[in-house]
Formats: structure tokens, C-alpha cells, sequence
């Protein structure tokens, strides 16, 4: 019996020194201290030996097992440690490693138009005004010489809102609200661009789009200044070979109106698909303001003149 308390021992500490894990630790503690443990069943057996050697083997049996409980203490700290060990190695971070990119936006195309129109603007003097998307009825047809009824409402089918108030189909009706507001100072000179709706979609037209306005009243003003204006603005955008051609038109609010053409950027002017053969792309409407709207926002045509343009931001941003 004996003998067998000291072989359990010897057991205990030669694979103690080979653990590897907190759980296989408790693994051992089990299979010698645990309920059905090996140093366990030999003390449950002591009732079968001689009553004079129990105390002898009792004692020997509890040095054992607080050596080995002793023992498997050391042993946890010294797994703990390497588990930490190990947690810490398979943390490691490889700095050499390439990093994430972080995803940096881009303007979108439109508002970098936007931008770069506004920017030729300002170094020709002009202003950078906001109007509502949401108009009046008068704002962006009566006030224009649009009365109800008048046939070039059609060619802006709407999204009314009720009867008197819309989604803007131009960016027009800031002329109407910027004379109203500065009359009768002079000069007027500015620039409007923003968003316009119309009640088309397909798969050249969509119902939401930008547009750039252009004001310019004073004393004075024609048709040259208009055609010079334009044409500096257009060759800063398209280049400074660009050549440009009116086209007499109709606008309600412009008298004389004219569509402005540029000489195809594809081509040079010498016909091709985009421009149909003919050379020319259309890009604006312009005219010299009609003096009945002039004289509607509180100006007096005999003395004061003006002209406005628009244009559409996407045709240029795709050209
Ligand atoms: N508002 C007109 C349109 O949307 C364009 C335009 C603006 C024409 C200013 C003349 C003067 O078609």
C-alpha cells in the first residue's frame, strides 16, 4: 500500500514536467485527486488493511496529496504564463503589412462643372445666387411674359405642386426675384445656377436637372456684349480655338433671343456623329431681356437694358 502511495507520486511528477496546457493540468489533478482519482481510491481502501499501519499510511497518503496539490499550483502559474505567452505572440501585428486604403470621395462631375462655371463668372465680375426649387407659378411663367395659357408653357410640362406653385422648369424666375429685390440699382450682374424640373424622362431626358443662369442689366447693354461674354466663357471651357454662332430663336422673356452653337468639340466643325454633320452643338439660350420684363420687375426700358443666358450643366459636363 505503501508503495503504492509512493508510485502514484512518482507518476504524478514525471508527467507534470510535460504539461502543456491549463487543461490537461486539470486533466492530471482528475485522475489523481479528483473523486475516482487513483490517490483517492487507495485512501478509500484503508479499511481493508491492518488498523496499527493506518496512521503511518494516512499521514504518507496527505504529505502526497498536498505535495502534488503543491505541485500542480506551480505548474498552473507556469501554464498561465504561457498561455499568455502564446496569446500574445498570435496577436502580433505585422506593420510592414500593406494597410487599408481608406476610400477618399470625388466631386461629383456635375458640381465640378458647376464650380468651374461659377469660377469664370467671378473673374468676369459676376455674383453667385441661390433661388428656390420650389417656385410661384408667377416667378417662373407670368413674370416671364408667360401668362396662363401662353403655348411655350408646353414646351416645359411641369410638376405642380398646386395650382399657383411648381417645381422650377428653369432657372429664369431669379431674374424676376433678383430685379425685384435690387431695383432700381444698377448694374445687375450675376450668375444662378441649380437644379430644374420637368416633367420628361426618357432615355435622353431626365426630370431632374441643373441649369446656370445669366443676368446681366445696366445702362447700355446689347447684343455684342452678350456675344462677347459668351464667347470668353465658352473658350475658357472648351478651349480658345472654340468659335461660336447665333442662331436667331424665341424665348418669351428675350427679344431678340438666340441659340448660342459651338463649333463641335469632337470635330473641330468638320461634321461628325455628334454633331450630325453639321459642325455646331447647341448649347444655350440667350436674348436681350424683353422690356416688358424689364418694366414687369420695375425697371424703365427706355432707359435700362440687359441680357440673360441659361444653359444646361449636363450637356457641358458630358461634352
Ligand atoms: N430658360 C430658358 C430654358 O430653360 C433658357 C434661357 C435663359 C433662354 C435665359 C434665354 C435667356 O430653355
Amino acid at each position: 500500500m505503501l508503495d503504492r502511495i509512493q508510485q502514484i507520486k512518482r507518476k504524478a511528477l514525471s508527467e507534470l514536467g510535460f504539461l502543456e496546457s491549463i487543461e490537461e493540468l486539470e486533466g492530471l489533478r482528475i485522475r489523481i485527486l479528483g473523486k475516482k482519482g487513483l490517490l483517492t481510491e487507495v485512501l478509500r481502501s484503508m479499511g481493508s488493511i491492518p488498523a496499527e499501519k493506518r496512521p503511518e499510511m494516512g499521514k504518507l497518503a496527505n504529505e502526497v496529496r498536498n505535495f502534488i496539490e503543491k505541485e500542480i499550483e506551480t505548474q498552473r502559474a507556469r501554464l498561465d504564463q504561457l498561455e499568455k505567452e502564446r496569446q500574445i505572440a498570435g496577436e502580433v501585428i505585422d506593420v510592414t503589412l500593406p494597410g487599408i486604403k481608406p476610400l477618399v470621395g470625388k466631386r461629383h462631375p456635375i458640381t465640378q462643372i458647376m464650380d468651374e462655371i461659377k469660377d469664370i463668372f467671378y473673374s468676369l465680375g459676376f455674383s453667385v445666387i441661390d433661388g428656390p426649387e420650389v417656385e410661384l407659378d408667377y416667378y417662373n411663367f407670368e413674370a416671364l411674359n408667360m401668362p396662363a395659357d401662353h403655348p411655350a408653357r408646353d414646351m416645359q410640362d411641369s410638376f405642380y405642386i398646386s395650382e399657383k406653385v411648381l417645381l422650377r422648369t428653369h432657372t429664369s424666375p431669379v431674374q424676376i426675384r433678383v430685379m425685384e429685390e435690387v431695383v432700381p440699382d444698377l448694374p445687375i450682374r450675376i450668375i444662378a445656377p441649380g437644379k430644374v424640373f420637368r416633367r420628361d424622362d426618357d432615355a435622353t431626358h431626365s426630370p431632374m436637372f441643373h441649369q446656370v443662369e445669366g443676368l446681366l442689366v445696366d445702362k447700355g447693354v446689347t447684343f455684342a456684349d452678350l456675344k462677347g461674354t459668351l464667347l470668353v466663357f465658352l473658350r475658357q471651357i472648351f478651349g480658345k480655338d472654340l468659335r461660336i454662332r447665333l442662331r436667331p430663336s424665341y424665348f418669351p422673356f428675350t427679344e431678340p433671343s438666340a441659340e448660342v452653337d459651338i463649333s463641335c468639340i469632337i470635330c473641330g466643325g468638320d461634321g461628325c456623329r455628334t454633331c450630325s454633320q453639321s459642325g455646331w452643338l447647341e448649347i444655350l439660350g440667350s436674348g436681350l431681356v424683353d422690356p416688358s420684363v424689364l418694366e414687369m420687375a420695375g425697371y424703365n426700358p427706355e432707359e435700362v437694358s440687359g441680357y440673360a443666358f441659361g444653359m444646361g450643366v449636363e450637356r457641358i459636363a458630358m461634352l
